[in-house]
């Protein structure tokens, strides 16, 4: 990563996490790139998921100084769903962060530029790789039985919780939960997708408690944990409400 002091920042981001951060392929690609822009300042982020969210990043950046933004997307193909859901997730930056905000532009989709055909080609001349039935199987003892843990809690990663505070939630309760002892027998936390009450951002749902919580930021997290968790009394004037569905109610 470069370290220096750079006015321009160029945001290279993913639908959703490949891991901790986009392919390993897009960092190398970002090295090379670095060392063509010394002046700019190049990361990744990715809308949902595991990873530096979008609005992290764009923190990021401007805390560092930086003056202008350029957002791009790795995806090769443009996904006009996913794109216009980056475009809500920067609006929403740039209304939270007011006047203070450094412009943030968007780059065309890299299956505009004029040689997208020439990549094609090079990738489908490229010496193949034949596929294999040698590859891991999906399947694996450790993978045979459902863990034992007493709590399974869904801590929603979907774009608006990961923009309105939800991947500094999910570090929070790793935090907590890892500084009370508590593992995956105990806890289990799963990140999501969307759930649906996004107004309600950053949501989080613990089972089978059938218990929502509403703006769960991560100041509100060691409460959560110390008397959800541990003690087992839900903090109840953080509830999120819930729709009964029919066949609950019959
Ligand atoms: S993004 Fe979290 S509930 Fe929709």
């Amino acid at each position: 990563m470069n370290m220096i002091q750079c006015n321009r920042w160029v945001i290279v981001t993913s639908p959703t996490d490949r891991g901790d951060d986009p392919r390993d392929q897009v960092r190398a690609a970002l090295r090379i790139l670095e060392e063509r822009h010394p002046d700019t300042a190049f990361r990744t982020a990715v809308l949902g998921g595991s990873g530096t969210s979008v609005t992290g990043a764009l923190d990021e950046a401007t805390a560092s100084g930086a003056t202008e933004i350029v957002v791009v997307s790795a995806q090769t193909v443009l996904d006009r769903k996913i794109d216009a859901w980056f475009r809500r997730v920067i609006g929403h930056w740039l209304r939270e962060r007011g006047t203070d905000a450094p412009e943030v532009l968007l780059a065309p989709p890299l299956s505009d530029t004029a040689n997208y055909a020439d990549l094609l080609d090079a990738a489908i001349t490229a010496p193949p790789t034949p596929a294999r039935t040698t590859t891991a199987p999906l399947t694996s003892p450790a993978w045979d039985e459902v863990p034992g843990f007493a709590r399974h809690v869904l801590v929603c990663r979907g774009p608006r919780c990961s923009a309105r505070g939800g991947p500094e939630t999910a570090e929070a309760l790793d935090y907590a939960l890892e500084a009370r002892g508590l593992g995956d027998d105990d806890v289990l936390v799963t990140q999501t997708g969307c759930m649906f009450p996004c107004s309600q951002a950053p949501v989080v749902a613990v089972y089978p408690d059938d218990t929502w919580y509403a703006s769960l930021t991560a100041d509100r997290v060691d409460r959560f944990v110390d008397e959800h968790l541990v003690d087992g009394r839900t903090v109840t004037e953080w509830h999120g409400d819930r729709r009964r569905s029919a066949i609950l109610e019959a």
